[in-house]
């Protein structure tokens, strides 16, 4: 059995192509500091400013689903000071902009390890989330301390685990039932995948769920985001022509 195709709206003015679900990989924060003589951290802070607008602009455009690549489960393997600094502007980040997304009507979700996080950091996350869970606007899915393959791993963990308790045969196993123990259980998979700073892979970011997505990379470093980035992006998304294996007839 297979899954079907998102398909995506098509917006009657400009003619863009709206998908219903981005996912960005926000990167270049440290070239962006070391080209202005800044530390890393400065970049940052900036790229802070840039989540503020790429979230804005997502809500103005109509699209459903954004998913914001902020810590992956490799960059554990940066210097301690500068992992401290990102889990630091995450909870700034959320004491300061949770009311305003929550009146917005944002439902915020997190996905990525939870094993690992400190205790206050869990906390503010399940906040977050039972805070905004009844919203019914944009669905902002934050993956923090996120690896595809660890999530891969999990939900397989979880799929043997129910056949070796006898609550599933292996003949039961399919796309659908994969996807249902991933993290992004029940969101749509993502039309297309934004990474900037012009580095052209995918970092561990979606893998399973990016099988079919439109992959868009831009120059700009993430900080340097805003709207004519972003409408550059859809306007290149709305020039693609997906195919999902078949042919255009
Ligand atoms: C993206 O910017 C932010 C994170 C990965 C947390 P980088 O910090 O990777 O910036 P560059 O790639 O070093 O420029
Ligand atoms: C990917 O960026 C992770 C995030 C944007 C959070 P990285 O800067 O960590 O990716 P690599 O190491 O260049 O592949
Ligand atoms: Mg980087």
């Amino acid at each position: 059995m297979s899954t079907q195709p998102a398909a995506a709206s098509l917006e009657p003015e400009g003619g863009l192509k709206i998908p219903r679900h981005i996912g960005v990989i926000m990167d270049g924060n440290g070239r962006w500091a070391k080209q202005r003589g800044l530390s890393r951290s400065d970049g940052h802070k900036a790229g802070v400013e840039a989540v503020r607008r790429v979230v804005a602009l997502a809500m103005d455009h109509g699209v459903d689903c954004l998913t914001l690549f902020s810590f992956s489960a490799e960059n554990w393997r940066r210097p301690p000071d500068e992992v401290r600094f990102i889990f630091g502007l995450l909870r700034r980040f959320v004491a300061s902009d949770l009311e305003k997304l929550h009146s917005r009507n944002v439902r915020i979700r997190v996905i990525g390890e939870r094993d690992g996080l400190e205790r206050g950091l869990l906390n503010i996350i399940d906040d977050v989330e039972a805070r905004t869970a009844g919203n019914s606007g944009l669905d902002l899915i934050i993956a923090f301390n996120y690896g595809s393959k660890v999530e891969i791993v999990n939900a397989t963990r979880a799929i043997a685990r129910k056949v070796a308790a006898g609550d599933m045969r292996p003949e039961d196993i399919d796309e659908t039932v994969i996807a249902r123990h991933l993290d992004t259980s029940g969101l749509p998979d993502p039309d297309l995948i934004i990474r900037t700073s012009g580095e052209m892979r995918l970092s561990n970011f979606l893998l399973w769920q990016a099988a079919y997505a439109e992959l868009v990379f831009v120059p700009e470093n993430w900080p340097d985001f805003d709207e004519s980035v972003f409408v550059r992006a859809l306007r290149t998304y709305t020039q693609r022509e997906r195919r999902f294996g078949g042919i255009t007839t």
